[in-house]
């Protein structure tokens, strides 16, 4: 797809102009690509810039629903924290931002923080179309450690979009989520599949590319950011069965398949997963490393829970 300028006109969203000229261009197709090289960085940059969807939020038509439909989504228990999460998100990103000078990377994690923004834009404007009553949403402050900050947002992104993958096409499958309301979520679900595959291969990139004394701060943040998931994570699994709509809420992802009404066995979810999110990163160059330590983890639970982890 080619990028194109664009400028939006939604009153929460600041116009987005991006200039194709002043990009660098992508490495050949049939180039070989070493990580950490700059081909690398224009490749993985250049996937983001160039698949970019400049749809318009402000001009989503919400579908009117069945009552009994309306009345199942508004009943979800994730609307709070989903919006939370991608302002979250987009303040990380952009305070990241601030300090990336590289023009080419730069523009490419402008436009990351631009989609979390979006994906905030529409959510909002999807809870309102449905009348759902929100929490009272938080101050996005500034994160006092940017790349700690980038670090949370992209690897929590790796673990959530990889559930959310999975969820989504059962919600779809199961006829849990209109055909509307996959129209209109289809684009977020593809949007989160790219900021994984930036993320992480921003991550190999700047492993390889760091000055030598920057190295141990950065694994010890990357080692504290999954032990943070991790117990975060914890503690929601604590949470279950408390009268805490918060947990609840952070816990819709381990308890989703629930919540849409489906009798599914951790297996099953799991080789959904596995194969969505194969399906989703399927269609980008493959010379892009892939996010592998979530699909890992879920493979070895599997070997362990006696499933095989192909999609039957
Ligand atoms: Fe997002
Ligand atoms: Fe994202």
């Amino acid at each position: 797809m080619e990028v194109s300028a664009v400028s939006r006109a939604h009153p929460d969203l600041a116009p987005l102009t991006i200039s194709p000229a002043d990009f660098e261009a992508p490495p050949p197709p049939d180039a070989k690509i070493r990580m950490g090289s700059p081909e690398h960085r224009r490749l993985l940059s250049r996937m983001l810039l160039d698949t970019h969807d400049p749809y318009r939020p402000a001009l989503i038509h919400w579908p009117k629903l069945a009552p009994e439909t309306r009345d199942r989504i508004v009943s979800l228990p994730i609307w709070d924290i989903a919006v939370a999460t991608e302002g979250r998100a987009s303040m990380n990103v952009k305070t990241f931002n601030e300090q990336i000078d590289d023009p080419l990377l730069h523009e490419a994690i402008a436009m990351n923080a631009y989609e979390e923004q979006r994906h905030k834009v529409v959510l909002a404007d999807m809870v309102a179309a449905y009348g759902i009553e929100l929490a009272r949403e938080p101050d996005y402050k500034r994160p006092r450690d940017p790349e700690f900050a980038f670090l949370r947002t992209g690897y929590s992104e790796c673990i959530d979009s990889f559930f959310g993958f999975g969820l989504f096409k059962l919600a779809k499958d199961t006829g849990f989520f209109p055909d509307e309301l996959v129209d209109t979520f289809e684009p977020v679900m593809r949007e989160e599949g790219r900021h994984i595959l930036f993320f992480v291969n921003w991550v190999a990139w700047w492993r390889r590319t760091m000055p030598w004394w920057r190295r141990p701060l950065f694994e010890a943040k990357v080692l504290l950011v999954w032990l943070f998931l991790i117990g975060e994570r914890i503690s929601i699994a604590r949470g279950m069965g408390e009268d805490n709509t918060k947990a609840q809420e952070n816990n819709f992802t381990l308890n989703g398949s629930k919540e849409l009404g489906v009798e599914v066995t951790f297996p099953q979810l799991a080789r959904i997963c596995l194969a969505e999110n194969d399906r989703r990163l399927a269609p980008y160059d493959e010379r892009l490393k892939r996010p592998k330590f979530v699909p890992a983890m879920i493979r070895l639970a599997l070997r362990f829970a006696g499933g095989k982890a192909t999609a039957s």
